[in-house]
């Protein structure tokens, strides 16, 4: 009698413990299946991203511009590379002075938005089309047209080189009595056709353009050179600025710094 109950309590248990390892089981696999059809779902959403509503475009597009003019200046910072007033100073100067006009389907700031994010992430076309929701098309045209605002801008944007003079008190350019400012070249990965890729092909096998940059004491753009093949040598290439239409003056006397792979190139420089 007692081994009886004893048995059928036993029963009792594996039945209920293999209930339990059962309806357990079940509830794995329902969680599975949902999680696998959620990274389905995700994977459709992705593909089908082209074919968003003209809606959710427009809140995509909202929200990009959002993050830069009222997300605080940090994420416009990060964004691009300047705080909210900046921008809007920008703004209103090529609007007025660079004559930017806004389209039927783009603000000017949207505009200035798209082209000071690309430029300050070396940004590709295919991923701003993600980013702004604008076709590729577009967002081609709205950087050339900024671009050339911004280059009739250069009077107000560059600044006229102030010599360092005796009694100056910045520890860095003290010592450097009439210098005035530094220069240094980059090179800027440029897409070209293939007949002239050979001139700008580099040493290691990147297409490249040469650019000279000329900063005062300040880090203000003074002068601007671009264009050169990157196959050109620095020499040649710095030879060029001041024998140009509008190339870099220096008067006699005063002199930039340089790297010293430009120092013997120029009567006028001095290496750091
Ligand atoms: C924005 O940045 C400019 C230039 O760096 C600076 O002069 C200005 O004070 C900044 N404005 C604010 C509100 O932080």
């Amino acid at each position: 009698m007692e081994r009886c109950r004893m048995q059928r309590r036993k029963a009792a248990a594996v039945t209920v413990s293999a209930y339990f390892e059962l309806v357990f089981n079940l509830v794995k696999l329902i969680i599975q299946y949902y999680k696998e059809l959620e990274s389905e779902v995700v994977q459709v959403t992705e593909h089908v991203t082209v074919w968003e509503t003209p809606m959710k475009r427009l809140e995509a597009r909202n929200s990009f511009m959002a993050c830069i003019t009222s997300h605080g200046d940090i994420s416009s910072t990060i964004l691009i590379r300047m705080n909210g007033s900046s921008f809007k100073t920008l703004c209103t100067l090529l609007r007025d002075q660079g004559g930017l006009r806004c389209s039927w389907h783009m603000g000017i700031d949207e505009m200035v938005a798209i082209f000071l994010y690309t430029i300050a992430h070396n940004e590709k076309n295919r991923v701003l089309q993600k980013t702004c929701r604008r076709s590729g098309e577009t967002i081609s045209r709205v950087i050339k047209r900024v671009l050339n605002s911004v280059l009739k801008l250069h009077p107000i944007l560059l600044r006229k080189p102030k010599p360092v003079l005796e009694n100056l008190e910045d520890l860095r350019w003290k010592h450097f009595k009439n210098c005035l400012g530094a220069l240094d070249g980059t090179i800027i990965d440029v897409r070209t056709t293939k007949e002239k890729k050979e001139r700008y092909q580099m040493r290691k096998g990147t297409i490249g353009m040469n650019a000279l940059g000329v900063c005062n004491q300040d880090l203000e753009f003074i002068y601007v050179l671009s264009g050169w093949e990157g196959s050109a040598h620095d020499g040649r290439f710095l030879r060029d600025a001041p024998i140009r239409p509008n190339g870099l003056k220096v008067p006699r006397g005063y002199y930039y710094l340089c790297d010293a792979s430009y120092s013997n190139c120029q009567g006028f420089l001095a290496p750091y």
